[in-house]
């Protein structure tokens, strides 16, 4: 499969370089826009390079510290000729880059600083239209955020999942092939040389993780809304279709600055309800309802957690993909990948949603053809009749929790055990794997204060590691409770987003070892044996004051970002922007 080509805009009508935005910088007789032109002059430009065209920026995450978008260098000029092609100035932009692999505590400390520069970015600069060019995880929702917030043309142009891994026979998978092997390390089963193996050859060439992870479901999502070219989403780093992707890509941000074809032009309430549909629909990651409520914040539309549960139980799983499923990305883009997939399921979707080109998601999926049925399924032969990620609540998550049911131990969906807490991530780390340590298979592996502010950041520790002893004796899964998130790759009965938090005062401050838990699946519930006086006497020894750094950045997000049910953005940056234009300069 390819993307389709773009439809031309209608030059007579449309094409009037006045109504240009970067027309108030470049094109009056002042004093100002003289040192506007005369700089453009300086980097080697004439007249004819810039005027009467739309200015289309490149906003690129590349950095050498982002292993995802290694490629992203070439593949710039790809969508810079594309640009060129269709009468538009190129301007690249380079923007803060979140590699998942190198930074630490969490890129999702990070994902609203991105979001907030390239809404900023795009503000400021004579910028008609934009290509934003993001992949690893949260470089996805954070430029989609900056985009609907700035509100200027803008198509996502996503990375592209990595090659299959490759050891020996057997294909691996990011993220989901570590955790497992590792585990099969730690049970004394694979030996130094084949470890050593694995990491030589887990990650073949540029792109993002090629599981189900976060960031190929967040591309998925950003496609099913309507913000890529058809068929984006899928396409393997790589390939000749990405670059030519590239190009197309730059093509249609010129036709988009001539429409001024905003995000506000594209998302709505129907559409994140694609996004979300489209999330559930290929078993996504836990991740995607985080960032899609907060997506859903900057457009002024309104997505619960509730919301979402209840097109979790009507949408079913049809993508079978790792760390739910079998295959890998590679597989789902050969299989026909997102349009084929969402042609299965019209009836579901807001089919004439508008979208980047123009026309509407019916045009993107129609006449698509499944051709792999097993990594793709029909209707009538699901992964799952209902989505793969549910929402519990409880007196142990008043506003909720997450879980991704199809990754976990069908066994373990409904557990009572007693619970094992640990403090904080270092407490947990250092006690785990103790010979000692009071824990069978039975035991709810809980942990606290790994969420948005108490780690601070809201990690991706939810999926607790097992036991060594337990590991040796041949488990592989437990229930696991915490207010921190875990990788799109990650699996297991992991209960996550705890909301709210241990470090704003949620219940989890106060549960104890040995307390009973139970969690119900089927039910949507999550309960926590105790009595009121108990918890309040609890409560009452042990006051909470979340951690509050004493300057910068940290200080911002610690005063202002807001629960995981609220989707972690900063509370004065969520509602329609006013897209106000800079002042007069
Ligand atoms: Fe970048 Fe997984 S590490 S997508
Ligand atoms: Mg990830």
């Amino acid at each position: 499969p390819s993307s389709q080509s773009h439809q031309p805009a209608n030059r007579d009508n449309d094409r009037d370089p006045s109504r240009l935005r970067s027309s108030r910088w470049f094109g009056p007789d002042d004093m100002r826009s003289f040192g506007h032109r005369s700089r453009l002059k300086a980097m080697g430009f004439d007249d004819v390079d810039y005027q009467d065209r739309p200015v289309v920026a490149i906003l690129n995450t590349w950095s050498e510290l982002n292993t995802c978008h290694s490629h992203f260098r070439e593949r710039s000029d790809s969508v810079r000729r594309g640009i060129l092609q269709s009468g538009g100035f190129p301007v690249e932009v380079p923007v803060m880059s979140l590699g998942e692999m190198m930074m630490k505590p969490t890129t999702m400390l990070y994902r609203n600083l991105l979001a907030m520069e390239v809404e900023e970015v795009l503000r400021c600069h004579p910028i008609d239209a934009a290509v934003l060019m993001g992949g690893c995880d949260k470089t996805v929702p954070a430029m989609l955020m900056g985009a609907i917030s700035a509100d200027i043309p803008s198509v996502f142009f996503p990375a592209g999942p990595m090659l299959k891994g490759l050891w020996k026979t057997e294909t691996l998978g990011s993220g989901s092939d570590v955790w497992k092997y590792w585990d099969e390390r730690m049970a004394g089963n694979l030996c130094d040389a084949d470890w050593k193996c694995i990491e030589n050859c887990i990650a073949r060439s540029a792109g993002t993780c090629m599981t189900m992870g976060t960031a190929s479901t967040m591309a998925c999502v950003a496609e099913a809304m309507g913000m890529t070219l058809p068929g984006a989403a899928c396409i393997p780093a790589v390939m000749a279709d990405h670059q030519r992707l590239a190009v197309q890509t730059g093509r249609t941000a010129v036709e988009m600055a001539w429409a001024n074809r905003k995000p506000s032009d594209v998302l709505n309430q129907q559409s994140v309800e694609n996004g979300v549909k489209a999330s559930l629909a290929i078993g996504g990651s836990t991740n995607a309802i985080v960032h899609l409520i907060a997506i859903a914040g900057r457009l002024g539309v309104s997505l619960t957690l509730d919301d979402f549960d209840s097109f979790s139980r009507t949408t079913p799983v049809l993508a079978d993909i790792r760390p739910g499923g079998q295959f890998l990305m590679e597989d789902f883009y050969e299989a026909g990948g997102l349009p084929a997939l969402l042609s299965q399921m019209t009836d579901l979707l807001h089919t004439d949603c508008k979208t980047i080109t123009g026309g509407t998601l019916a045009d993107q999926i129609q006449d698509q053809e499944v051709i792999n049925d097993q990594v793709i399924r029909s209707r009538d032969n699901p992964v799952s009749d209902i989505g793969g990620t549910c929402v519990l609540k409880g007196n142990l998550a008043p506003s909720g929790c997450v879980i991704k049911s199809i990754a976990a131990d069908p066994k373990l969906l409904h557990h009572r055990g007693p619970a094992l807490v640990f403090d904080n991530y270092p407490e947990m780390k250092a006690k785990l794997h103790d010979e000692d340590l009071q824990v069978d298979e039975n035991s709810v592996l809980v942990l606290r204060s790994a969420g948005p502010l108490g780690a601070p950041g809201f990690p991706e520790w939810g999926m607790l590691p097992l036991p060594k002893k337990l590991l040796q004796k041949g488990v592989r899964d437990m229930v696991r409770i915490s207010d921190a998130r875990m990788s799109g790759t990650s699996y297991g009965t992991c209960v996550l987003h705890i909301a709210p938090e241990s470090a704003v005062g949620g219940p989890l401050a106060w549960i104890e070892t040995g307390d009973m838990i139970e969690i119900n699946v089927q039910q949507r519930t999550i309960h926590w044996d105790i009595s009121d006086e108990e918890r309040q006497r609890r409560q009452a020894a042990k006051p909470v004051n979340p951690p509050v750094p004493s300057r910068g950045y940290g200080q911002l997000y610690a005063k202002h970002v807001t629960q995981a049910d609220q989707g972690c953005d900063f509370d004065f940056l969520v509602g329609r922007s006013p897209g106000l234009e800079p002042g007069i300069h």
